[in-house]
């Protein structure tokens, strides 16, 4: 069965692919901070009968990056990469004349190296799958100039740039940055808690993923609420 990576799994979007792709039969590798939560999740997504491996930590630390990617080797290798986990730089959001260059730090270690540490830690496993391929989670905060948006914009147009780069890099994988559009989640509440108008479910917006699993369209930037439109 092919195996997948997927960090900031215990809820939200991570949570639901790590359900969608369970249904399908993909083994699993999960990470969040919050061990509960992650527990939950994985326990979820193995009752669809595959093996899961949930592992806590906090995607910015090396040595949990290597954990990751060595449970994966285990359960037979990578052939996903889903990079989701993500800091928002201030909750919630502010103007960057208040952003704390601290929070904006955190976004850019969190989003944007820490995303490329595992990819290349994944790398050489990806490389030896028939159908590799990194999911770098994006935002239309990383193209367009919203006020607030701009430290976790800017890290979300920096990981844009790497997914795009490292697409380049590497033709035999499939690269896609991914904006999932806005979903209601626990990020999105803490970014704009004033914003209460309804949103997507992330289980509504995890078929987008998957097809681009189907399809495998070239490496590239593609945005979920058009995904589901085609469908
Ligand atoms: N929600 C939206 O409207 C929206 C819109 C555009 C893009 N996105 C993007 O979609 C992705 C998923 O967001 P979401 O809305 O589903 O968020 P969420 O519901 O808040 O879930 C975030 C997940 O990431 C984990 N996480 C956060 N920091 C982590 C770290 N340093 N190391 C490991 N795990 C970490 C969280 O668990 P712990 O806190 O326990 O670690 C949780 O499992 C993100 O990349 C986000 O930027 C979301």
């Amino acid at each position: 069965m092919p195996v997948a990576i997927i960090t900031g799994a215990s809820k939200g979007l991570g949570r639901a692919l790590a359900e969608a792709l369970a249904v399908r039969g993909w083994d699993l590798v999960l990470d969040a901070r919050g061990a509960e939560a992650l527990k939950e999740a994985a326990e979820s997504a193995s009752g669809h009968g595959t093996r899961v491996e949930a592992l806590p930590g906090d995607v910015t630390d090396a040595g949990h990056r290597a954990a990751l990617v060595a449970a994966a080797r285990r359960l037979g290798g990578v052939d996903l990469l889903v990079s989701n986990a993500s800091a928002l730089g201030a909750e919630p959001l502010v103007r960057l004349a208040e952003l704390p260059l601290e929070g904006l730090r955190r976004a850019l270690e969190v989003n944007v190296v820490a995303a490329l540490g595992l990819v290349r830690e994944a790398l050489p496993l990806l490389r030896r799958s028939p159908a590799g391929a990194v999911v770098a989670v994006s935002s239309d905060a990383a193209a367009e100039a919203y006020g607030t948006w701009g430290g976790y914009g800017a890290s979300k147009a920096a990981l844009d740039q790497l997914a795009a780069v490292l697409g380049v890099e590497e033709p035999g994988l499939r690269v896609w940055a991914v904006d999932p559009g806005d979903m209601a989640t626990d990020l999105y509440a803490a970014a704009v808690p004033d914003d209460t108008d309804p949103r997507p479910e992330p289980a509504a917006v995890a078929p987008a993923f998957l097809r681009l699993l189907d399809e495998r369209p070239a490496s590239g930037r593609y945005a979920a609420p058009a995904l589901l439109e085609q469908r």
